[in-house]
């Protein structure tokens, strides 16, 4: 037993991983199309369920509140996730339709954050998510009680550690119906927003 828990949690290693290869000048307009490629390499590395993601949401007392989902579907409407609607989530989304969406791929050192605001898919669509779930997880769900959602994002930030601790940003900021994006590269683990781009 070690002196204190600051001291043994410092003992143990954080951001490991092997980065992938990832060309600045080959990035694509929009910030879906670099998800579904990240995504596609995390699975090809053998990344355990990258498809689980952190949503979190803002709770009545303005608190935010945080749960462990899967990504459904992503497309130029946003990311999709789905849950029901009498769930704590739900309600929270009904009081503050904005969420944030958190991924993080260890054995590839990438993170993906996607934050905007939400909205919820049409009776047909919620219903079809819920009838491609198998039997069990069905159980007990009502008819209307399923809900698909969607952030539809206003802003992305893909980050990819490097072992130098150089680590590369890369934010997707939305404007009406385009995005421009820029690269960050940092020394620190937190740079400020607005550090110089690279
Ligand atoms: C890997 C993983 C995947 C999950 N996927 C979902 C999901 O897609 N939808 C869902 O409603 N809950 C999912 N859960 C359960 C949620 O984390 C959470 O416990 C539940 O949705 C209730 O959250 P809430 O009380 O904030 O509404 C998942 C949990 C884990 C660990």
């Amino acid at each position: 037993m070690t002196a204190s828990s600051a001291e043994w949690l410092r003992s143990q290693p954080t951001l490991t991983g092997t980065p992938p290869a990832l060309d600045p000048s080959a990035l694509p307009d929009v910030p879906e199309r670099l998800f579904l490629e990240w995504l596609s390499a995390a699975i090809e590395a053998g990344v355990p369920e990258p498809l689980a993601m952190t949503l979190a949401t803002v709770a009545a007392d303005g608190i935010p509140d945080a749960r462990t989902l899967i990504i459904k579907d992503v497309d130029r409407r946003g990311w999709a996730f789905a849950g029901s609607r009498a769930s704590r989530k739900g309600e929270q989304l009904s009081l503050h339709p904005a969420a944030a969406l958190n991924f993080w791929w260890q054995p590839v050192m990438r993170a993906v954050r996607v934050r905007g605001r939400i909205v919820e898919a049409d009776a047909e669509e919620s219903a079809a998510d819920l009838a491609a779930r198998s039997p069990s997880a069905r159980a007990g769900i009502g008819p209307g009680e399923w809900v698909l959602w969607r952030v539809v994002p206003e802003r992305v930030e893909f980050w990819q550690g490097a072992v130098d601790r150089r680590h590369t940003r890369i934010v997707y900021e939305r404007t009406g119906e385009s995005w421009t994006h820029r690269i960050v590269i940092g020394h620190t683990d937190n740079p400020p927003n607005g550090e110089i781009s690279a």
